[in-house]
């Protein structure tokens, strides 16, 4: 059932070029072509009036949406914003009618995130549901659904469903920016073309799994584990933190880069590795300086590095050239590194302690 592979983890892992494919089949159907999100039935009207998308959701699929929120704000010019589901408020001087509420699940069943779209269901926001689960909850009482189709996901630690969940919000981002009358023609080309050949990236990386699996056994005894990047490295680096705290019970935390000065280098030591993320759409030149205000304090860096930005890093793992989805790519490798940290100390991957793979109280 696990497919040959020891965790259901690291079997979803290796899934994700199929997942991928799932996600685009028939959606985008050509590089020419625009976006196809057929089961969508929020009006052009719609679209073209509200002036805000709020996101909600928790845990991993909140990290997707700080994803979604910079694509969309790049590409559909409108403001998004995100919010911890158990955080959610309707707040001030929002028009129900111009506001659209996403909330993204994989299991649609998470009652932060359901109570957070009722909230603004009562006050007749519309609500749009993003998920891997057909007939959850959240698929049934949204206004919309859209499927993430990235297959059942039984390992506790999301991973598959996190980049399906963002190609999802890549190609919503495209369709709200062309029914705005938004998007810029050659950067959704660009986009698009990237999200073909994303599937061919991540295999790049997952046929590299044995390589870091030495690198995360050298590195498995950090007293704590940083993970920095800016803009769309941001995001990346939470879940990447996120994912190694859940499955190896380390201490692990990972912030905007511009952020380690601010506090955290107090914690940083030759014995506290700190991953870098160095790619397209992360400001790599401004995250390069605080590789160096890392290294003056001894601790050892792993660069997850697009061509043009390697360096004098103690470890540089490759992100082939993929635009702003370089950052998801990177991602691969962030999980691949838990993984085998976790495995090396004999965890229980698939069942962490503490945790659930749905988590259905407030
Ligand atoms: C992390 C993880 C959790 C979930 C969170 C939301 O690996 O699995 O943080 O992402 O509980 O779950 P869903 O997406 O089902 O709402």
């Amino acid at each position: 059932e696990k497919g040959g592979y020891d965790h259901y983890m690291l079997k979803e892992i290796h899934e994700q070029p199929t997942a991928l494919r799932q996600a685009i089949a028939g959606r985008i159907n050509g590089i020419e072509e625009g976006v196809d999100l057929a089961e969508l039935s929020l009006s052009e009207e719609f679209l073209t009036t509200i002036d805000e998308i709020q996101f909600v959701a928790c845990g991993t699929s909140y990290h997707a949406c700080l994803y979604a929120k910079q694509l969309i704000e790049e590409f559909a010019d409108v403001r998004a914003t995100v919010e911890f589901a158990s955080e959610y408020s309707i707040g001030s001087g929002r028009d129900p009618e111009r506001t659209l509420v996403v909330g993204v699940s994989q299991s649609g069943e998470t009652a932060d995130t359901l109570r957070a779209l009722r909230m603004a269901h009562r006050v007749g926001i519309r609500t749009l549901g993003v998920t891997n689960t057909v007939g959850s909850t959240m698929a049934r009482e949204c206004d919309d659904a859209l499927y993430i189709r990235a297959g059942p996901e039984i390992g506790v630690a999301a991973t598959k469903t996190f980049a399906s969940q963002i190609i999802v919000l890549a190609m919503f981002a495209l369709t709200v920016a062309e029914t705005r009358g938004e998007l810029d023609v050659a950067a959704g080309r660009e986009l698009r073309r990237n999200l073909q050949d994303l599937p061919g990236a991540v295999q790049s990386v997952l046929n590299q799994n044995d390589e870091i699996k030495e690198i995360a056994e050298a590195y498995a005894d950090g007293e704590a584990f940083f993970f920095i990047g800016r803009r769309l490295g941001g995001p990346v680096s939470l879940e990447g933190a996120l994912k190694l705290k859940e499955i190896s019970y380390d201490h692990a935390e990972g912030f905007p880069a511009g952020e380690l000065k601010h506090g955290p280098l107090a914690l940083v030591t030759e014995e506290t590795p700190v991953l870098a993320i160095l790619t397209d759409g992360t400001r790599p030149e401004e995250t390069r300086n605080n590789v160096k205000e890392v290294q003056a304090r001894g601790a050892p860096v792993i660069a997850i590095a697009a061509d043009g930005y390697q360096g004098d890093h103690d470890v540089e793992f490759e992100v082939p050239d993929l635009g702003l989805l370089e950052p998801l790519v990177a991602n691969v490798y962030l999980q691949l590194f838990a993984y085998h940290v976790a495995n090396s100390k004999g965890r229980a991957i698939d069942k962490p302690r503490n945790l659930a793979k749905s988590v259905t109280v407030e």
